[in-house]
């Protein structure tokens, strides 16, 4: 009888082992490292970032399904969503969790502090508090920033419409990656004798609204590189155009959208990176003292459609440099 009981005991125990571990499930892909990508929401840029993060894994020899088990999820713009995607990426034993955005990072980063994560174009993996310094990590996070210069991008408006005086600050309060930006451009602001109104949102549906009460109110709107305002383009200039104002922006893919002009990263790069840096965490690297990547590609975007719209000519200074979108 005891032995029965023993002997029931080591089967079950060596289902359980086949049926845990990295590869998670029992299925044919049972051997392989498994990444779980959680990308905080829908929207062309982050869509560019994962499909070149995929680039940069197979290019290290991680190709899904045949080397690699790669589990692709969206966090919906919903912290509650985010967490629970990334407790099922916990309980699925993956090996590495790449997360797009800085939402999807600070959700990743309070579910494990064990798991590898390689996080995806996080403005200021500082000031979010996801990582010690970006030299040194610290824990179980590193991965690639978008960081931008707010004044760079200010430059660039003198030069196309030189005279503005109060700039219209257009970003979501909860995006601890625009909040940086914004400190930024007020510290700028200050130095130079301009202003600063600020008109945030939670969520799109109050993009509409913000921009409206900045329209009477400023001579040029910014938005940093925040992905609430990125996902309600159509919206912000719809508004924004209406009034005659200059919208600058702070990504490639809010200028295709309709902003009138940034100085800003490529994001096919950053996607690469970021694919790379995951392959070198399954090959064995500690995040903790793998440096965050910052990119220093940088582009003058410009959107000519948007500056006809406006009247406004975009000096050959700038043309001569510039990447035309919206074209
Ligand atoms: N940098 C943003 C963050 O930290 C994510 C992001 C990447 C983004 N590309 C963008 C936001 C383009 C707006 C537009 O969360």
């Amino acid at each position: 009888m005891k032995k029965k009981v023993l002997a029931v005991l080591l089967v079950m125990v060596m289902v359980i082992g086949m049926f845990t571990g990295c590869g998670g499930g029992g299925n044919a892909d049972s051997d392989l490292p498994r990444i779980g990508i959680i990308q905080m929401m829908e929207h062309d840029s982050l869509n560019t970032i994962y499909e070149n993060i995929l680039v940069g894994l197979e290019a290290e020899g991680f190709k899904d399904g045949e080397t690699v088990t790669i589990d692709y999820q969206n966090g919906q713009n919903d912290m509650t969503v985010m967490k629970t995607i990334v407790q099922r990426f916990v309980a699925d034993g993956c090996d590495v969790i790449i997360a797009i955005a800085t939402p999807a990072a600070q959700a990743a980063l309070s579910e494990t502090s064990e798991i590898p994560i390689i996080f995806a174009a996080v403005t200021d993996p500082v000031d979010a508090a996801i990582v010690d310094s970006m030299e040194v990590p610290g824990g179980n996070v590193t991965g690639t920033s978008d960081a931008i210069s707010p004044e760079d991008i200010m430059n660039l408006a003198k030069e196309i419409t030189p005279d503005f005086k109060t700039i219209g600050a257009l970003y979501s309060a909860g995006e601890d990656n625009s909040a940086s930006v914004i400190a930024d451009l007020k510290a700028y602001a200050d130095a130079n004798g301009l202003t600063v109104i600020e008109s945030t949102v939670t969520n799109t549906s109050e993009v509409q609204q913000a921009a409206q009460y900045l329209a009477d109110k400023v001579d040029i709107v910014f938005s940093p590189i925040d992905n609430t305002v990125a996902s309600a383009m159509a919206v912000a200039t719809d508004v924004l155009y209406g009034a005659g104002i200059p919208f600058y922006v702070s990504a490639d893919s809010m200028v295709n959208d309709g902003g009138l002009a940034t100085y800003g990263i490529d994001y096919t790069v950053l996607g690469q990176e970021t694919g790379a840096m995951a392959a070198a965490v399954l090959g064995g690297e500690d995040t903790a003292t793998m440096p965050v990547k910052t990119m220093d590609d940088m582009s003058i975007y410009v959107n000519t459609n948007t500056a006809d719209l406006l009247g406004i000519t975009i000096p050959d200074s700038v043309m001569e440099k510039a990447i035309v979108l919206g074209e």
